[in-house]
């Protein structure tokens, strides 16, 4: 079984930086890579930020969290960011050409033996791993936001990944304090992905539909449910641009028009109203209405849409 020592994650976005924070609270130095040195900064702060709310919290220890702080390392050149790697983490837009073509990049840069991994939210490794010449070291690797209240990943492989490759993996998954969900079956959206998929792809057509306002949609959830979010919010969180992109690879692979994603959702995409990173989305941030106690509550004033 390889060991992994040292990691790198490609792609620094709303998934890369929880990601590289997760991984280097577990001990492991990580280099951080983005094509985009903006989007690298805003990572650093964002990671910072996230920190000091943990400390505050009293969820991490102070020395703890600058212990954390100080084994990333961002980097702008791939090069210098994998060629020691023994995993990257590769969190870069679900698309596949897109996805195939870091895998190329890695495969040069990378030494023999280091794994591959994609955090991709759909996308089967068995369409990625052709890209490289060590398809036994590409795998399936998602994780879940926000990664510190999910402590799960879900571990597949592709076609040919060897056995001691997704071992390792399930090795690693643990030393970063989460549990590893072993996907026994190649499958467009993995395991619990593929659940969500169906509930999202339901509320947003019952909202398209016009049969009731999001908000109450979300309201029924989170009192049936007690969770302080509903599926609107969650989409928020995760990205409307991320879950448009998510619907497209279904239906890419259905081929049916019916599992495009709706109106109610492209939309506000192209209007640029991506969730909670462009402050906007289902939603108005920083303050939604989800999170407003009277939101829920029978009397008093109405938060939101009814
Ligand atoms: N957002 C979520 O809740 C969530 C959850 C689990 C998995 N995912 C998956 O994680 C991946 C990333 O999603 P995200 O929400 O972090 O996206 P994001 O758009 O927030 O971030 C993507 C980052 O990748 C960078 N990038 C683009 N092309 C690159 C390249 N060639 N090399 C290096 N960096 C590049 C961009 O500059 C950006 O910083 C996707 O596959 C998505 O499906 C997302």
């Amino acid at each position: 079984m390889v060991a992994i020592r040292r990691v790198a994650v490609v792609g620094s976005g709303t998934m890369g930086r929880q990601i590289a924070l997760q991984v280097a609270r577990g001990g492991f130095p990580v280099a951080l890579y983005d094509l985009d040195s903006a989007a690298l900064e805003r990572a650093g702060a964002a990671q910072r930020e996230f920190a000091a709310r943990f400390v505050a919290a009293g969820r991490w220890g102070a020395a703890e969290a600058e212990a954390a702080l100080g084994r990333l390392r961002p980097e702008t050149d791939l090069g210098a960011a994998t060629r020691d790697a023994d995993l990257v983490i590769e969190a870069v837009p679900e698309r596949v050409d897109l996805k195939r073509e870091v895998f190329a990049q890695l495969d040069e840069h990378l030494p023999e033996g280091a794994i591959i991994a994609t955090n991709s939210s759909s996308i089967r490794v068995s369409l990625l791993e052709g890209a490289t010449a060590r398809p036994e070291r590409c795998a399936n690797f998602h994780f879940y936001i926000p990664v510190w209240d999910n402590p799960m990943i879900e571990v597949g492989g592709g076609t040919r990944t060897d056995p001691a490759a997704l071992d390792a993996l399930d090795a690693f998954t643990r030393r970063i304090g989460m549990l590893p969900l072993r996907i026994r079956r190649e499958s467009t959206g993995f395991i619990f992905n593929r659940v969500w998929r169906a509930i999202k792809k339901e509320v947003l057509k019952v909202a398209d539909d016009g049969v009731a306002s999001f908000e109450d949609i979300d309201r029924a959830w989170m009192i049936h449910y007690r969770t302080p979010k509903g599926p609107f919010g969650k989409m928020d969180e995760i990205g409307l641009d991320v879950v448009k992109a998510i619907e497209e690879v279904y239906a890419a692979e259905s081929g049916d028009p019916a599992d495009l994603p709706p109106p109610f959702l492209t939309e506000r995409v192209a209007r640029g109203d991506l969730g909670e990173k462009t402050g906007r989305g289902f939603y108005e941030y920083p303050d939604p209405a989800w999170a407003d106690p009277r939101f829920l509550t029978p009397d008093l004033a109405d938060v939101g849409d009814r």
